[in-house]
């Protein structure tokens, strides 16, 4: 009789399978796979390595191991990803959230340490709640948090999340800011920003509503900034995600739509410039 695999079987087996698939991380892939498929964590998994595997389990393993080689996300496949510490529900009616995203969660803590009242901050084109609910839980739910996306099923994922992690933010359903009736002190936004042409490999299985924005991909950030002068309280900020190569479009447009705010651009821990930051007066 042929004899049970092993965890250490069964990951050499993913990490192959997955060395030739769109993965670029197959060691790690494999591991993750192999966690969800038998409910392990990551110590328990490597205390098992020379164990024997249900046939059960590895047939859930391969099964998994056969999406990913299909190229769908890993954080769709468990349905899952962290961001800022936290474990957010991901499924494919939202971005998956991006580690360099957590910078602009960042900037913003900064922005609102050093309020000392309450501000109404919004986070347009939420997705899966990543940035709205990151704030709001660094910040002990101590600002009024809006936010919104034209997805009805993002914001479903959203209110999930919120609700799980204990984030308390009004949800709206609409485009950019054209629903907010009185204005914020924030804006935060990580809007589509990808030009038709920079669809690639990897990105096929999240929602063309999360990336794509007109011929130059700034058109939503566009608006957006056409919009910001309305809806901004005095001493109001703006923080968004770029495509850094949308990074001169950015400056300009801004200096442009708010000609006397303060008006600078932000990098990524990498250095690359990612972020545009409008201080208004
Ligand atoms: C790049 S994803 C970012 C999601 C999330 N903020 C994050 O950082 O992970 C952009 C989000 O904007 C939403 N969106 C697209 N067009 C929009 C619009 N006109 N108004 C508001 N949200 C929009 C999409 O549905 C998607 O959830």
């Amino acid at each position: 009789m042929r004899s049970a695999m092993t965890v250490s079987d069964l990951l050499r087996e993913g990490t192959r399978t997955l060395r030739e698939s769109v993965s670029e991380s197959p060691g790690l892939d494999a591991e993750i796979l192999l966690r969800e498929a038998l409910g392990a964590t990551r110590e328990q998994l490597f205390d098992a390595l020379p164990s024997p595997v249900r046939p059960a389990a590895a047939i859930s393993y391969r099964k998994l191991l056969k999406q990913r080689v299909d190229g769908i996300p890993i954080a769709y496949i468990t349905g899952r990803r962290e961001f800022y510490g936290h474990e957010f529900i991901v499924n494919s009616h939202v971005l998956v959230p991006r580690p360099e995203t957590e910078f602009l969660v960042e900037f913003a803590l900064e922005w609102l340490k050093q309020k000392e009242e309450p501000c109404r901050v919004v986070d347009v084109g939420t997705g899966s709640g990543a940035i709205a609910i990151s704030v709001a839980l660094e910040t002990a739910n101590q600002h009024i948090m809006l936010a919104s996306d034209v997805s009805p099923e993002a914001l479903h994922v959203a209110a999930r999340n919120a609700e799980a992690l204990g984030a308390s933010i009004q949800f709206v359903e609409g485009s950019l800011l054209e629903w907010l009736n009185e204005p914020v002190d924030l804006i935060l936004a990580n809007l589509p920003y990808l030009r038709p042409d920079q669809a690639h490999v990897g990105i096929e299985h999240e929602p063309e509503v999360a990336l794509y924005a007109g011929d130059d991909g700034f058109s939503l950030n566009r608006a957006l900034l056409e919009d910001a002068p309305n809806k901004l309280r005095a001493g109001g900020a703006v923080i968004m995600e770029l495509d850094p190569e949308q990074r001169d479009l950015a400056l300009s447009a801004a200096h442009e739509i708010l000609p006397d705010a303060g008006i600078d651009i932000l990098a990524d821990l990498a250095g690359t410039d990612r972020y545009l930051r409008i201080q208004s007066n």
